[in-house]
């Protein structure tokens, strides 16, 4: 099992987009996935309508009130999800206060091992102790970022988080790669993003996904369709760049 978390404490990068549309796109090359809202503000969860009332949700996991095996939805459309849940914020100074705290999401994933093929964790942008949970239970993290010098600026900021849950808490993380999303090719910014980004991933000392991301009104509609943009916009540019995208992820996994 493969467990990849989607982070950056940057807001509005693409991180739920792509980690959706990446779960997907893996469900449908028939590996076994299943997707983790660890974001109090369940955008995730929405999209793969997954109630949370009266169910168990990542609240119920983090707080130790059930396994994940009782917390996961089956869901049509986009398949096994444990739900996101607003309740994780009221509780992050109790979990704080437990030992480990930082493993309890791996500590339970490890009961679910041999049943997934794929883990994807979808997280908040910040660096809580739920972001820190996710990257400790992660063997990769993906960093979707988009044009501008904030994205590029936050990077090494992000890399200090990284480093320190490699440090203490998950030597086994690696970072698969910067992913480039909402590229309007026609601009000069974008352009100019994707021509620096060698170096910039040199500087930084991480590897960045040949494949990016093109801007596209399609990419919206998951929001409301529950629909992976490459089921319900097949000609559109942003569905042959998911496709691309998974594919670059299958051949750099062991
Ligand atoms: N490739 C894309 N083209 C156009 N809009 C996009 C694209 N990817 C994401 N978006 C939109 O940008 C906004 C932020 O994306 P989202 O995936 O929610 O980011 P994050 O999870 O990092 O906050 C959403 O409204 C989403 O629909
Ligand atoms: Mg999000």
């Amino acid at each position: 099992m493969r467990v990849l978390a989607f982070c950056n404490r940057k807001g509005g990068v693409g991180k739920t987009t792509s980690a959706l549309n990446i779960a997907a796109g893996l469900q449908a090359r028939g590996k076994k996935v299943l997707f983790i809202d660890m974001d109090p503000q369940r955008n995730s969860t929405q999209v793969y309508r997954a109630k949370i009332e009266d169910e168990y949700t990542i609240y119920d996991v983090m707080t130790d009130a059930c396994e994940i095996a009782d917390a996961i939805q089956h869901t049509e459309t986009l398949g096994d999800i444990v739900p996101g849940d607003p309740q994780l914020d009221e509780v992050v100074y109790q979990i704080m206060q437990k030992t480990a705290s930082e493993r309890i999401l791996r500590k339970k994933l490890k009961k679910i091992d041999n049943i997934y093929d794929y883990v994807i964790i979808d997280t908040h942008p910040d660096q809580s102790i739920y972001v820190i949970n996710a990257l400790t239970a992660s063997d990769g993290c993906i960093i979707p970022i988009n044009a501008d010098k904030f994205s590029i600026d936050g990077l090494a900021d992000e890399m200090k988080i990284i480093d320190d849950v490699k440090e203490n808490a998950n030597e086994n993380l690696s970072v698969c790669g910067i992913l480039m999303t909402m590229i309007d090719t026609r601009n000069n910014l974008d352009k100019s993003m994707l021509e620096n980004m060698p170096l910039v991933a040199e500087q930084l000392n991480i590897p960045y996904f040949k494949t990016y991301v093109r801007k596209a009104q399609a990419a919206k509609d998951i929001q409301t369709s529950s629909m992976p943009v490459f089921i319900e916009h097949p000609s559109a540019t942003v569905s042959f760049d998911y496709k691309n995208l998974v594919d670059e992820i299958l051949e750099r996994e062991p």
